[in-house]
């Protein structure tokens, strides 16, 4: 398919790379494409950056019936732009496309497309240290129809976003409270699944956690609350003795695209690391022997984040004297290293956009 292209009369004035936040300020041009039965998937397009007209009975409104992603384009020393495997996010999508009846897209062609649409974009690439252009590649359900069902119609649309830090405390410690009053998601459910109803799940526990003076939620599992799953944006890594642990994934985590490159890291460089069911009670307990060395975050947004105290109901406990730790600061840099083209990218991680 051939991507038609529609000019913009009047270009928006590109910000300060220094002053970069996160998810604020969006480009020139989006990429649409859309789809009905009859047609497949159709008339993909870049365009100006716009509002999407809905009818209010639009189906995404009511029912929720949409999937998204979330990677991004840096800028290197030497001035090329590049993707971190953003063919996983593709794979995701399709992953999360068919939990919530979506049709799926072809992944190469989707790749094509955001590529054209950076290459388009390239001047909004900030070459500041530590930002990035923010990729949200969405799915929305179109049909203006109130009964539960799946839509026939559906949108396809990328956006971009330069963006800086996306935590304010950067690459120091961040607070996390373990949610005991709510779930996110359940075996079974979409939990595994990159939908809005999992984030606007996360919502009340998340101002909970913020009035409480945490940055973020560690969620246990749905079912018996006792093991721990992931943080608000990101999966979460223990280093015990010397061992780097992730929980297992089991339906209601979301299979992180950084949480698959440490892992993948760490046996690279002979590391031991399981990804396996670990507890509340385990960490509390390894952490008491002095067992527990790190705990750290990963996600897209801030890479690696290391967590300098865990509160669970009365009990706070601070990791690392509350600093960065070795491993967290060995995975950051290995893999930004690989992102921003300092270091060779031995695992063929790197999509050159332009
Ligand atoms: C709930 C949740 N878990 C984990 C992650 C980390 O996934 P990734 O490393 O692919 O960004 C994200 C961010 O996308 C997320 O929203």
């Amino acid at each position: 398919m051939e991507i038609a292209m529609t000019t913009s009369e009047k270009l928006k004035s590109k910000p300060d790379d220094t002053g970069l936040g996160f998810g604020t300020i969006f480009t020139d041009y989006m990429f649409n494409m859309d789809y009905a039965p009859d047609k497949g998937w159709h008339s993909p397009r870049i365009e100006p950056y716009t509002s999407i007209e809905m009818d209010p009975a639009t189906m995404y409104l009511h029912y929720g019936q949409g999937v998204f992603e979330g990677l991004k384009a840096y800028r290197t020393e030497s001035g090329r732009i590049q993707l971190f495997r953003p063919e996983e996010n593709l794979k995701r999508l399709n992953r999360s496309s068919r939990r919530l009846c979506i049709p799926e897209v072809d992944e190469a062609f989707a790749l094509d497309a955001m590529k054209q649409l950076i290459a388009t974009e390239k001047e909004w690439v900030p070459g500041a240290p530590e930002t990035s252009l923010y990729i949200r590649p969405t799915i929305i359900a179109m049909d203006p129809f109130l009964g539960v069902r799946a839509s026939h119609t559906y949108r396809f649309f990328i956006i971009l976003s330069p963006v800086g830090a996306y935590y304010p405390e950067g690459f120091n410690p961040i607070k996390i409270l373990v949610a005991s009053d709510y779930v996110r998601a359940v075996r079974g459910g979409v939990g595994e699944a990159k939908t809005p109803g999992n984030y606007a799940a996360s919502l009340l526990a998340g101002e909970h956690a913020h009035e409480a003076g945490y940055t973020q939620v560690l969620w246990l599992d749905g079912v018996e609350q006792k093991y721990l799953e992931e943080v608000g944006s990101m999966n979460i890594f223990f280093v015990i003795d010397n061992e780097i642990i992730t929980p297992e994934l089991n339906g209601s985590i979301l299979p992180g695209i950084t949480r698959k490159s440490v892992v993948e890291l760490a046996k690279h460089w002979n590391e031991k690391a399981s990804e396996r069911k670990i507890s509340i009670d385990e960490l509390i307990d390894t952490h008491a022997a002095g067992r527990l060395k790190e705990v750290f975050g990963a996600g897209t947004a801030a890479v690696i984040s290391p967590v300098g105290k865990i509160k669970y109901g009365d009990q706070e406990i601070t990791i690392n004297n509350n600093q960065t730790g070795p491993f967290a600061q060995k995975y950051y840099t290995a893999i930004t290293d690989i992102q921003y083209g300092k270091a060779e990218d031995p695992m063929g991680w790197i999509e050159p956009v332009a």
